[in-house]
């Protein structure tokens, strides 16, 4: 596991993008994983930022992204399909075809999680895997005591994450009670994963993880397994 430290959102962001662009330059068909919520927003915007330079093309990466809210429309203000189109997809030039997010209105749930699995091998398995983590150590929206051996399923929220991301909705009550997400297993399958982690509130998580000690009841923590890991982390907030 690789560690870099930084000073502030930006400097996490610039690392990250870095990554990113490397990987997409060295194989323009590279297919990414990517994740929502407040950490990424800085990275999108510095890849917007770079494709808009002429330096950065997505016309052949296809990306995976770890999970999406049970129930909501695709084209709802809230939904992490239309995070992903209003922070990346709109200002790049990935085709609609190449991108992937798990389908939370699917009438067959339990199908949609083996066929959403199916498609990342199809692809050819994740290249890059970009992720968040929780202060609890979550990773998508695997809580505490997921098995390290799942795959794509539906999880019910806890109060705690429902409360947490009530921010994006009008009130707590619209919070969708469940989500699809990656397993572990479907991210650990990934051949290189970013993880990025930005302020005190983290420090706790990452310090545990640091700590080396796997668990189940630390979801991140399975990552230590994992053979190419970087870890992006630091500043105040
Ligand atoms: P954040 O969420 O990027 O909004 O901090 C990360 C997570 O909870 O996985």
């Amino acid at each position: 596991m690789k560690w870099i430290a930084v000073n502030t959102y930006e400097e996490i962001s610039e690392v990250a993008a870095n990554i990113f662009s490397k990987q997409i330059q060295e194989k323009p068909n590279s297919v990414l994983g990517l994740a929502t919520g407040g950490s990424p927003v800085g990275m999108y915007k510095e890849l917007v930022a770079r494709h808009q330079a002429g330096r950065l093309s997505f016309k052949d990466v296809q990306t995976f992204n770890l999970d999406e809210y049970v129930g909501l429309e695709q084209a709802s203000p809230a939904s992490y399909w239309t995070f992903m189109h209003e922070n990346l997809f709109n200002f790049v030039d990935i085709l609609t075809e190449n991108i992937h997010l798990p389908n939370g209105k699917s009438e067959d749930l339990a199908a949609e999680c083996v066929a959403y699995d199916g498609r990342i091998e199809e692809a050819g398995g994740i290249d890059l895997q970009l992720l968040g983590i929780g202060v609890n150590g979550h990773i998508g929206f695997n809580e505490p005591g997921t098995p390290f051996d799942a795959t794509t399923n539906i999880v019910e929220l806890t109060e705690s994450t429902r409360t947490e991301n009530a921010v994006y909705f009008d009130n707590l009550s619209e919070v969708p009670t469940h989500a699809i997400t990656m397993g572990i297993q479907s991210i650990m399958k990934a051949k290189e994963i970013v993880l990025i982690a930005f302020g005190e509130k983290k420090l706790d998580a990452i310090e545990k993880l640091k700590s080396g000690h796997v668990t189940e009841d630390f979801p991140a923590s399975q990552l230590l397994n994992h053979p190419n890991v970087t870890i992006i982390y630091g500043g105040t907030n």
